[in-house]
């Protein structure tokens, strides 16, 4: 495509080069563009100039005629952009230029119409919405998707135990079922953190223009109904000085990538030899170029690494935002890099966790065996003991804890001590071996609203099943 060159024959810059007198070092444009980034923004670049364009013909603000021709214009534009990509040349600075140096080449003096009652700042704010806007979309529909998968397995597993842990030692017998369900719950709320996000930032900050507002009668309602917003923002220079709808954006994302690590975290534990709770398919394994055994769930060591890359970009972005005085500086064009690359990071760590929580394979052999060592029903024999024999729970505990040492010594499970040794431990520990002390029993007796007794968690997946399907 030819180039209207942004230049004048003296290097200054045709935007504004009426009060220089020569162009930039190219120190100085190579720090200043961003076009070799928020090229990205094209289609919401495009979009936000076509209503600004419309608005600007149905106000009489510029001729209808010119108008229609800006509007044909931008139409060609998105079709080149759609086939060809968008040229990068740092002269042009940015994705405002490189489309309004375009327009120009392809139809005239016209295309400086359109920046008529419209600043580069209102611009890229109501671009970077949109942008944010059709992330948080993704993103949701992507979280809908992880969330039914993992709905699906724990329905599979509502009576598989597995050991619970507290500081990663034996606690409790759980399900299998219980156990992802807390993802699904966490996932969730993840889901409407965005979603709430989303409804902050649907205000469309186009008529702010600079700072200040303008003095053209434009139609700030139009554009922003034209772009599917709420209506506009309510002070022009929060408009283009705000970037809180990014950092929700990326609060959001920082603390899903949270609880993606977290899973991930437990899929390299569970896969490891030691626990043996689950084996990765091939599809989702690597293996070692020296060591012809292994099997390496890097996949899910990634989604792990990329968290502390996303909470990265929350904090990039806060400390650019913090000092910052009122309105625009440039320093918020730094906004992007972090948001994309946090986008980017988030959208693979979603559907690489969809896709191994959907073909991971669980070994209810090894989770039963685990949860049977340690003694995880201790606590079982103690509420047994304050249930039948009327004990406060600290004796209880006590005497329990008692039990434990005893079978300890002998090499025994709890449920597997003689009624004789009870008793003899201490005459109030008479009968326990009657006790409900197989895993089995334990988590069928948990059955306190958000217990993992299975009818409690047949009941948890059928709400989230019915939570899931309001919110799609
Ligand atoms: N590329 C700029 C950014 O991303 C666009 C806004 C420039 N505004 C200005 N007053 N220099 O922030």
């Amino acid at each position: 495509m030819d180039e209207t060159p942004e230049r004048a024959e003296d290097g200054r810059n045709r935007a504004w080069g009426g009060r220089f007198k020569g162009g930039p070092s190219a120190v100085m444009a190579a720090i200043n563009a961003s076009i070799g980034f928020d090229r990205r923004l094209w289609r919401h670049d495009i979009a936000a100039s076509m209503a600004h364009a419309r608005m600007l013909g149905e106000t009489g603000i510029v001729a209808p005629a010119d108008a229609e021709a800006i509007l044909r214009g931008l139409e060609t534009i998105a079709s080149e952009y759609e086939a060809e990509g968008v040229p990068v040349d740092p002269a042009l600075e940015d994705i405002h230029m490189t489309v309004e140096a375009r327009l120009e080449a392809l139809i005239g003096p016209a295309a400086g119409r359109l920046h008529t009652a419209r600043s580069r700042n209102d611009q890229v704010a109501t671009d970077f919405r949109l942008y944010v806007r059709d992330a948080i979309d993704a993103h949701v529909a992507a979280l809908l998707d992880l969330a039914h998968t993992l709905l699906e397995r724990a329905e599979d597993h509502v009576e598989t135990i597995l050991p619970g842990f507290t500081h990663l030692q034996v606690a409790q017998p759980v399900t299998l079922g219980h156990h992802l369900m807390a993802y699904v719950e966490m996932f969730a709320r993840d889901l409407s953190r965005f979603r709430d996000a989303r409804g902050r930032l649907n205000l469309c900050p186009l008529g702010s223009a600079a700072l200040a507002g303008t003095g053209f009668p434009v139609d700030r309602d139009l554009t922003a109904s034209l772009l599917g917003f709420e209506g506009p923002t309510a002070n022009s220079i929060d408009s283009v000085s705000d970037r809180d709808f990014a950092l929700d954006y990326l609060a959001a994302a920082a603390q899903t990538a949270l609880h993606l690590s977290r899973l991930a975290e437990e899929i390299v534990l569970w896969a490891s030899e030691r626990f043996g709770f689950v084996e990765l398919p091939d599809r989702w394994s690597t293996g070692s170029s020296i060591m012809p055994q292994k099997r390496n769930p890097d996949a899910a060591e990634l989604v792990r690494g990329h968290a502390g890359r996303i909470i990265g970009c929350l904090v990039s972005l806060m400390v650019t935002m913090k000092g910052l005085p009122l309105a625009y500086s440039k320093d918020m064009q730094d906004d992007k890099e972090p948001l994309f690359e946090a986008h980017d990071l988030l959208a693979v760590s979603l559907a690489a966790m969809a896709g191994m929580m959907a073909e991971i394979r669980f070994v209810p052999e090894r989770m039963r065996a685990a949860a049977e060592a340690g003694f995880p029903t201790a606590t079982d024999l103690a509420d047994w003991l304050v249930r039948e024999k009327g004990l406060p729970f600290r004796e209880a505990h006590h005497l329990a804890g008692r039990a434990v040492a005893l079978a300890e010594a002998r090499g025994l499970a709890l449920q597997a001590l003689p009624d004789s040794a009870f008793a003899d431990l201490d005459p109030r520990l008479a009968g326990a071996a009657a006790a409900p002390l197989s895993v089995e029993a334990s988590v069928a007796s948990r059955t306190s609203a958000g217990g993992t007794a299975p009818v409690r968690v047949r009941e948890a997946i059928a709400r989230a099943r019915q939570m899931l399907k309001e919110v799609a």
